[in-house]
């Protein structure tokens, strides 16, 4: 949800600060701020907005700082401002926070010192200042035993200029290793351009940095060594690539990323060599937003192919259902981040009642990863863009193999395997795309609308036009609206009818009758030659495929008509508002 960035070399701390915060912005963008340690003073500097603005200010900075650490926030406590930006200081200590400090009242009315902003994150730095008796690990594994809820800190203390802290639990924080210079970062493009070497912090762990050495303790104290890793990404990949938006530059990448996934799991006409499912009662797919979507998908296809049942709930309701579980069941919870935290408490709460697990995540050692029983790794590579595009259209790639996998079933494999060049060819009708979102980009509301695997993607198509064009727009079982939506259809409504499942297409197309009988405007996304009695306006046709394929191709038609359209109305495509890249709060 926040950006977080540390530094401690021999390097002007500022810079790097900057360069670090710009590459996480996709986290989190209503305020930043960083903190710079010399000789026995720490400057803040923070501001309402982008990092750009806060670097306008920087001009009075103190001349050399080699030791700092830097935020850039997505506010869950306390509005976007200067006051309620991080870094946050109480007497000595300074920090930046990631995450939700729960018992913030209960800490603030023991504490009882006057905050100065509406944060939670102040509370933590007041319980460490109040802590502090110049052994900094001391009062940091004292504060770890008082603090309630998610939080990554990168901290700092006025008495110890070349030394830098950090501190995980749920909310994701890695360390980077360089040469004669050390590195804190929420994520790896914050990294890439130092260095490649990078540790995990597991739940709980502390690290304490300084230019030569970085040492490792778990929450009660104990020091760990820990397996330093590489960056599979280079900072190319961590680029916009030539394109004018990290979000066009994955839809392109679709092709070479679902091909990733497919060679992940499809090796010698064999699926998921090595992996065994004996599946004897329900599979329980949870996620949110475009996971969710593409566990819909999952729900299609695997009761469609394998006839094993499938729920797929929203991870946010799943978790507070009291959920009626059987050991016999298997939980699937699919995340591009790995960090969603009403995701990974579902996670939690499965494996609390002994629930096998499974996580379908993008982002190698996330929580999710570490934490379920098995983890299937979508091959997306870096996902950058607030809008999924790539993950999301990998994790229903995956989802169909494994639905194959359950149905034993490794002929329709092939057509999978064909999905790359598939969507290549999709991603040449971008103007035909382009065309109809300039003719769409006034709406002020759409419907989408479909059923099936038709209807899934219809859900997809909808949040990704709402997400970054702010155009309100609703998905809908097709054969549902005649039960009270219909009302709101009038003259010029514009209805995204989803044909591409040659079963339901005359069922779907009776309803896409019955809209356009009431006077909508009718985009249809469908199959070559497809029949549809002129009641379409405008088609998008998908290039051969057969109903397998079709939800992936049809998404990438979507995800161009949503792209297109924001472009059209000057949206902040790949940082839109209100919204962040991992949504690592409830
Ligand atoms: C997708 O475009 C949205 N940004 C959002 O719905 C996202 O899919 C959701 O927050 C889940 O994120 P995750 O896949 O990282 O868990």
């Amino acid at each position: 949800m926040c950006g977080i960035m540390g530094y401690t070399g021999d390097r002007d701390a500022k810079d790097i600060l900057i360069g670090g915060l710009k590459k996480l912005e996709y986290r989190g963008y209503d305020s930043a701020g960083i903190a710079l340690a010399a000789d026995g003073t720490i400057e803040i500097f923070k501001d309402e907005g982008k990092v750009a603005v806060l670097e306008k200010q920087l001009d009075q900075a103190m001349e050399i700082s080699k030791t700092g650490i830097g935020h850039t926030r997505w506010a869950t406590h306390g509005v976007p401002c200067k006051k309620n930006a991080h870094p946050h200081r109480a007497g000595r200590v300074v920090l930046v926070h990631n995450g939700i400090i729960e018992n913030e009242k209960e800490l603030r009315a023991e504490l009882d010192r006057q905050p100065i902003s509406d944060t939670d994150t102040e509370i933590a730095a007041i319980l460490l200042d109040t802590l502090y008796n110049g052994d900094p690990l001391t009062a940091i594994f004292q504060a770890i035993k008082r603090l309630e809820g998610s939080y990554a800190l990168g901290i700092l203390f006025e008495d110890q200029p070349q030394t830098l802290y950090a501190v995980r639990k749920d909310s994701p924080l890695i360390v980077g290793r360089g040469n004669g210079e050390n590195f804190i970062a929420s994520d790896i493009p914050a990294l890439l351009e130092h260095t490649r070497q990078y540790y995990l912090l597991n739940e709980g762990e502390v690290a304490v940095l300084t230019k030569e050495r970085i040492t490792f303790f778990t929450a009660d104290g104990q020091q760990v060594n820990k397996e330093v890793l590489t960056a599979e990404q280079d900072l190319q990949s961590a680029e916009k690539g030539g394109y004018a938006h990290f979000m066009a530059k994955e839809i392109h990448e679709q092709p070479e990323a679902v091909q990733a996934t497919v060679s992940r799991y499809y090796k010698d006409h064999t699926l998921f060599p090595g992996e065994e499912f004996n599946i004897q009662g329900t599979i329980r797919i949870v996620a949110c937003g475009s996971a969710y979507h593409a566990g819909l998908l999952g729900k299609y296809a695997i009761e469609k192919w394998a006839r094993i049942p499938v729920t797929a709930e929203i991870a946010s309701e799943f978790r507070y259902n009291d959920p009626i579980l059987s050991k016999e069941d298997l939980i699937i919870v699919i995340s591009q981040s790995g960090e969603t935290a009403d995701s990974v408490a579902a996670l939690r709460l499965a494996k609390a009642r002994g629930v096998p697990t499974l996580a379908i995540v993008n982002v190698w050692g996330s929580t999710l990863a570490r934490e379920a029983d098995r983890v299937f790794y979508t091959a997306a590579g870096p996902e950058i863009s607030v809008a999924t595009t790539k993950a999301y259209t990998c994790q229903a790639v995956l989802l169909y193999l494994l639905a194959l996998k359950l149905a034993e079933n490794e002929l329709a494999c092939e057509k999978i395997a064909a999905l790359p060049s598939l969507l290549e060819r999709v991603l040449e009708q971008g103007e035909q795309c382009r065309a109809l979102a300039q003719k769409f980009k006034q709406a002020h509301r759409l419907f989408f609308i479909g059923r099936g695997q038709d209807h899934a993607l219809a859900c997809e198509g909808s949040l990704k036009l709402k997400e970054i064009s702010y155009i309100h727009s609703e998905a809908y079982a097709a054969g549902e609206l005649k039960h009270g939506t219909i009302s709101l259809i009038e003259e010029g409504t514009p209805v995204i009818a989803l044909l591409t499942d040659r079963e339901r297409f005359s069922k779907t197309l009776s309803n896409v009758k019955e809209v356009k009988a009431r006077g909508a405007t009718v985009l249809a996304v469908t199959y070559e030659n497809a029949d549809l009695a002129g009641v379409a306006d405008d088609i998008l046709t998908l290039p051969p495929c057969s109903d397998l394929e079709a939800p992936m191709a049809g998404a990438v038609l979507l995800q161009l008509f949503a792209y297109y359209t924001a472009v059209e109305r000057g949206n902040d495509v790949d940082q839109p508002r209100n919204l962040a890249k991992s949504v690592t709060v409830e």
